[in-house]
C-alpha cells in the first residue's frame, strides 16, 4: 500500500480516527478492499520509516500461529506496554517466560471445577436483582430502557474476581458486598474502583501500544496511577493467601457459610505452586484482565443482537424451555455443564455468528523472530509466498477475516446464525479465530463459552421478549474499542428525515417502527426535487443523523453537525460532487443503484427486439392503417447473438440475465480485471433474485484501460453493444468513430448500440455518420448528447434510430425499490455492518 499523509503518518492517523469514530475494525476492510480490492489479502503498510505486514489470509495466519509458530511472538511493544499494568503473565510474555507462565497456568483450565455453575449462578441472580431493583416493571410487562452491557461488565468482573481471588469485587450491588476479612497493617483493597481503574489502565496501555516508539511523549501520571491502584489490589488477596497458606479455602467457606461443596480458586491453585507475590499478582491480574472485559463484551453483543433479531431469540427460546423448562429463580439445578452445550442445538450457532459479526478480540498480531516466509501473499496471483524480515509485525485483523465475502457468502454481513448448521455443521479453521489459535490459543475458551451459554438460558427462561434500547443517543456507536470491542448502539437516538417529495407508502413507515423503534422518522415533502422545494428549517437540522435525499441539504455542513449517512435516491451521483457536505466531510454517501435494473434491462431488450423484429415499421405502418407484411423475410430472433455489456454494474448485471433467458451469449467488459469468480461478485444491492449478484452469466471478460483493450471487447462479435458505464472524465466520448470502426471490423455493420448511461458517453457527431455509413445496425438512445435534444438536431432524422426522452430508468415501482435499499442501510448501519452502494468519494460513485 502506499505511504500517506504528512511523514507517512497519514495510515497511523486515519486508523487512531476510525477507532475513535467506533470503526476501526471497519477501517481495516475498508483500505483493504479500497485501495488494494477484495482479492488481495496481503500487503506491506508503510507507516513514517516502519513497515508492517497486514493479512487477513488464514493459511498465513495458520502459519504464524500454528505451523511455523517458532519462526514468531507477540511483539515487544505489545508486551512491554501491557506490563506496568499487568505485569509479567502468561498475557504479556514473550519466549521462555511465555513458555513457563502457559505451563503454569494452563492445567488449571484443564479442571471441571472452572466451570462452576454455581457460582456463576449467583452473579446471574445478582444481575436480576440488580434490574428489578432498579427497573419497575409496566403494566404491560415491559421495563424502562436501560443499558445491559455495564450489568455484563459488572457481573464478569465479579464472577471473575471470585473465580481468581475467592471473593468477588462486588460491583454488581456494593451495599451487598461481603465483608473481607481484616490484615493487620494493610487496607482493605479498593474494591469500588477496580473496574474503573482496569478500564482507564487499559486505555493508557492501548495508547502506549499505538504509539509504541514515541510512547515517551505521552504523560505516565494517570497511568502510574491506575497501575498502583490495581497492584495493590491484588496483592492484597496475594497476601492474605500467603497468610492463610493451605487453610485459605476453609477459611472462605466458613466466612461465607458454604462448606457444602469444594470451592475453587485460582490464586489458591496456583499458590500451591509459586509463592512468588510478584508472580502471584501478575499471573492473576493476567488472567483477570483476559477473563472480564472479553466476557462482558462478548455477551453485550449476544444480547445486541438477539435484541435485533427476534427470530433467532425466539428459536433459541423455545430450545431452551424445550430442554430446561420455564424459569424457576431458585432452582437452576438441571441446568448441566454438559447439556449447555448439547441440549441447546442453536446455542454455538449464535455465539459463533456474534463472534464473527464482532470478533471481541478484532486485532491481533505477530512479529518475526528470523527471517522467514510467509506462504502466501506473493507473486502476480497472491498465492506464493512472501519474505518477512525479522522483526517486521504482523497485523492480523480478525475482523476482516470474517468479513471476506469469499469465505463466508455474499451475505457476510447479516447476522445469521444458520450459516453454522448448514451441510451438517460448518467446520471453521484459521478464518475464525475469536479466540486466537495454535500455540497462545486462549485458554479461557470454554470457560467463556460456558458462561455465555448459561447467562443466556437463565435469561431467556426468565425474559420472553427483549428490545435494543441502548444509549448514548447521539452517537452512531457500534464497535467501541477498548482492546475488546464493545458493542454499540445501533440507531437508537437516531433522526432519520426523508425529504423527498413524494408520498412515503404508511406500510413501509410502518415496518421502519418495528425494525428499529427508537428510530425518529421525519418525512419532509420538499414539494420538488432537487433543492428548489420547500426547506427543511435550518434549526431542525441539527439532530438529524441520517438522511434520505434527491439533493436537499441543510445550508451548510454545520447546521447539521450529527450527520452520519446520506441515502441518495438516485442512482448516481454527479449532482451532489460539488456539495460541501459531499466534499468537506466525512459524511458517507450511498446511492440507489440497482432501482433500475429491471426497467432500464426491460428497455434495452425492448428497443433490441424492436431492431430485430422491425417493430418501428410495423408501428408506422398501422398509424396509416396499412397491412403491409413488407419485412417478414429479415426479422431476427435472439439465440445465439451476443450482447456485449460496457459497463458489468446493476443494469448491466440485469440486462445480462433477461439476454441470457432469452438463449444469448453475454460478453462483459469492465475497467479493472475480474480474473477470478470473487472478482466477479457484485454487493452492490439488486432486487431478491435478479441480477448476476455472483457474475455467473458472461461467457467472455474484458477489461482494461487502454484503447486498445477496449477495441477487443469491441471486436469480439457483439450484435448488441449496450453502453452502461458512468459519465466520468475518462469516459466523455468513450465510443467514436475508431470504435465504430472496431465493432464494424468484425460485426460487419451488424451490431445495434444501445445507449441508457449518459449522452456524451457516446460522441454523437461520430454516431450519426457511424450509422449514414452503416458501420452500425442501428442505435437505441434513451440519452443524448445535448440533452434535451433540440429540434432541428440531426440526430432526430438519422436513419436507424430509436430515441426516448430519458425515461428508461422511470417504473411505478422506483421508490418502492429506493426504499427497500434505505432499509437495507438502516440494518446495516445499526449492526455496524457495511452500508450497501457506498459512494467511494475520490472515485465519485
Ligand atoms: C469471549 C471471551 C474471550 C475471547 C474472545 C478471548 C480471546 C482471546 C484471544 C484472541 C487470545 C489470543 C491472543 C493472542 O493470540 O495473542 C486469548 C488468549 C488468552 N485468553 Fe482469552 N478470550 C476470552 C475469554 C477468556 C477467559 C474467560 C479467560 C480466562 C478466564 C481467558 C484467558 C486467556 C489467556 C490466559 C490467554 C493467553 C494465552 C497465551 O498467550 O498463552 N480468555 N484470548
Amino acid at each position: 500500500m502506499p505511504t500517506k499523509g504528512l511523514f507517512g503518518f497519514g495510515r497511523l492517523i486515519e486508523s487512531v480516527l476510525a477507532t475513535q469514530a467506533d470503526a476501526g475494525p471497519q477501517y481495516v476492510v475498508e483500505a483493504m478492499d479500497t485501495e488494494m480490492g477484495k482479492d488481495i489479502h496481503t500487503a506491506e503498510v508503510p507507516i513514517s520509516d516502519y513497515r508492517l505486514i497486514v493479512t487477513r489470509d488464514p493459511a498465513n495466519v495458520q502459519a504464524m500461529l500454528a505451523t511455523q509458530s517458532v519462526d514468531w511472538d507477540v511483539g515487544e511493544h505489545r508486551t512491554d506496554s501491557w506490563k506496568p499494568l499487568f505485569g509479567v503473565g502468561v498475557f504479556t510474555s514473550r519466549g521462555e517466560a511465555w513458555k513457563h507462565s502457559r505451563a503454569l497456568v494452563r492445567p488449571q483450565f484443564a479442571r471441571d471445577q472452572i466451570n462452576d455453575l454455581d457460582l456463576i449462578e449467583r452473579h446471574v441472580q445478582q444481575l436480576f436483582s440488580a434490574i428489578d431493583r432498579s427497573h419497575q416493571v409496566s403494566k404491560e410487562g415491559w421495563t424502562p430502557e436501560f443499558d445491559l452491557q455495564p450489568l455484563f461488565y459488572n457481573m464478569a468482573l465479579d464472577i471473575t474476581t471470585e473465580l481468581i481471588y475467592g471473593y468477588s469485587a462486588g460491583s454488581q450491588d456494593p451495599n451487598g458486598r461481603a465483608e473481607l476479612p481484616v490484615i493487620p497493617g494493610y487496607d482493605t483493597p479498593d474494591r469500588q474502583n477496580i473496574g474503573m481503574h482496569m478500564d482507564a489502565g487499559k486505555a493508557c496501555v492501548e495508547t502506549r501500544g499505538a504509539l509504541w516508539k514515541y510512547r515517551w511523549l505521552l504523560p505516565t501520571k494517570a497511568l502510574n496511577a491506575h497501575c498502583a491502584a490495581v497492584h495493590k489490589y491484588s496483592e492484597w488477596f496475594v497476601r492474605l493467601r500467603l497468610q492463610r497458606g493451605d487453610n485459605y479455602l476453609s477459611k472462605i467457606e466458613s466466612e461465607s457459610g458454604d462448606v457444602s461443596k469444594k470451592r475453587y480458586v485460582l490464586l489458591d491453585e496456583l499458590a500451591k505452586v509459586t509463592q512468588d507475590p510478584v508472580e502471584l499478582r501478575s499471573q492473576t491480574l493476567n488472567i483477570l484482565t483476559a477473563g472480564r472485559d472479553t466476557t462482558a463484551a462478548l455477551m453485550g453483543w449476544i444480547f445486541y443482537f438477539l435484541s435485533r433479531h427476534k427470530d433467532v431469540f425466539d428459536k433459541l427460546r423455545e430450545q431452551t424451555l424445550n430442554s430446561f423448562g420455564p424459569y424457576v429463580a431458585s432452582d437452576a439445578s438441571n441446568i448441566e455443564f454438559k447439556e449447555l452445550r448439547d441440549a441447546i442445538p442453536y446455542m454455538t450457532p449464535v455465539i459463533n455468528e456474534t463472534l464473527r459479526m464482532a470478533p471481541v478480540i478484532p486485532l491481533n498480531e505477530r512479529v518475526a523472530l528470523r527471517d522467514t516466509v510467509l506462504p502466501r501473499g506473493g507473486g502476480y496471483h497472491g498465492d506464493e509466498p512472501i519474505f518477512v524480515p525479522k522483526g517486521r509485525q504482523v497485523l492480523i485483523p480478525t475482523y476482516a477475516m470474517t468479513r471476506r465475502q469469499d469465505l463466508w457468502g455474499r451475505d457476510v454481513d447479516v447476522f445469521r446464525p444458520e450459516r453454522w448448521e448448514e451441510d451438517g455443521g460448518r467446520k471453521f479453521g484459521f478464518e475464525f479465530i475469536p479466540f486466537g489459535g495454535g500455540a497462545r490459543q486462549c485458554l479461557g475458551q470454554q470457560f467463556a463459552r460456558t458462561k455465555a451459554a448459561y447467562v443466556i438460558v437463565r435469561f431467556l427462561q426468565k425474559y420472553d421478549k427483549i428490545e435494543c434500547t441502548q444509549v448514548p443517543p447521539d452517537a452512531p456507536l457500534r464497535f467501541h474499542h477498548t482492546i475488546e470491542n464493545r458493542s454499540g448502539s445501533g440507531v437508537q437516538g437516531h433522526k432519520l428525515l426523508i425529504a423527498i417529495p413524494m408520498n412515503i407508502p404508511p406500510s413501509f413507515l410502518e415496518s421502519v417502527k418495528t425494525e428499529f423503534p427508537n428510530l425518529e422518522v421525519v418525512h419532509h415533502d420538499i414539494g420538488s426535487w432537487g433543492q428548489t422545494g420547500v426547506p427543511y428549517p435550518d434549526e431542525e437540522w441539527k439532530d438529524v443523523t441520517i438522511l434520505m435525499t434527491f439533493g436537499a441539504f441543510p445550508k451548510t455542513p454545520e447546521l447539521a453537525p450529527k450527520l452520519q449517512f446520506v441515502q441518495l435516491i438516485s442512482a448516481g451521483a454527479n449532482h451532489i460532487l460539488e456539495q460541501p457536505i459531499f466534499k468537506d466531510t466525512k459524511v458517507d454517501f450511498c446511492t440507489a443503484n440497482g432501482v433500475h435494473g429491471p426497467q432500464i434491462s426491460e428497455w434495452v431488450i425492448l428497443t433490441y427486439l424492436s431492431f430485430l423484429h422491425s417493430f418501428p415499421y410495423y408501428l408506422d405502418n398501422q398509424r396509416q392503417a396499412k397491412w403491409d407484411r413488407g419485412k417478414h423475410n429479415v426479422i431476427e430472433d435472439s439465440p445465439g447473438k451476443t450482447v456485449g455489456i460496457l459497463g458489468y454494474g446493476a443494469i448491466g448485471r440485469q440486462t445480462a440475465r433477461v439476454a441470457t433467458a432469452m438463449g444469448m451469449t453475454v460478453h462483459a467488459y469492465t475497467l479493472h480485471p475480474r480474473p477470478t469468480p470473487e472478482s466477479r461478485h457484485d454487493d452492490s444491492w439488486a432486487p431478491a433474485g435478479l441480477g448476476d449478484p455472483e457474475g455467473t452469466f458472461p461467457t467472455k471478460w474484458f477489461s482494461g484501460p487502454s484503447q486498445e483493450d477496449l477495441h477487443t471487447f469491441l471486436k469480439s462479435g457483439l450484435d448488441l453493444l449496450v453502453v452502461a458505464t458512468p459519465l466520468t472524465d475518462n469516459t466523455k466520448s468513450l465510443i467514436g468513430a475508431a470504435e465504430f470502426e472496431a465493432l464494424a471490423s468484425v460485426g460487419k455493420g451488424r451490431t445495434i448500440v444501445s445507449n441508457i448511461a449518459r449522452g456524451p458517453v457516446v460522441n454523437t457527431g461520430e454516431l450519426i455518420q457511424a450509422l449514414d455509413k452503416g458501420l452500425i445496425r442501428g442505435a437505441a438512445l434513451d440519452v443524448t448528447d445535448p440533452e434535451p435534444l433540440p429540434d432541428g438536431h440531426p440526430l432526430w432524422s438519422t436513419k436507424n434510430v430509436i430515441i426516448t426522452p430519458h425515461v428508461s430508468g422511470a417504473s411505478t415501482r422506483y421508490n418502492e425499490r429506493a426504499l427497500a435499499i434505505l432499509k437495507v442501510n438502516l440494518g446495516r448501519y445499526s449492526e455496524g455492518g457495511r452500508l450497501v452502494n457506498k459512494i467511494k468519494k475520490k472515485r465519485g460513485y
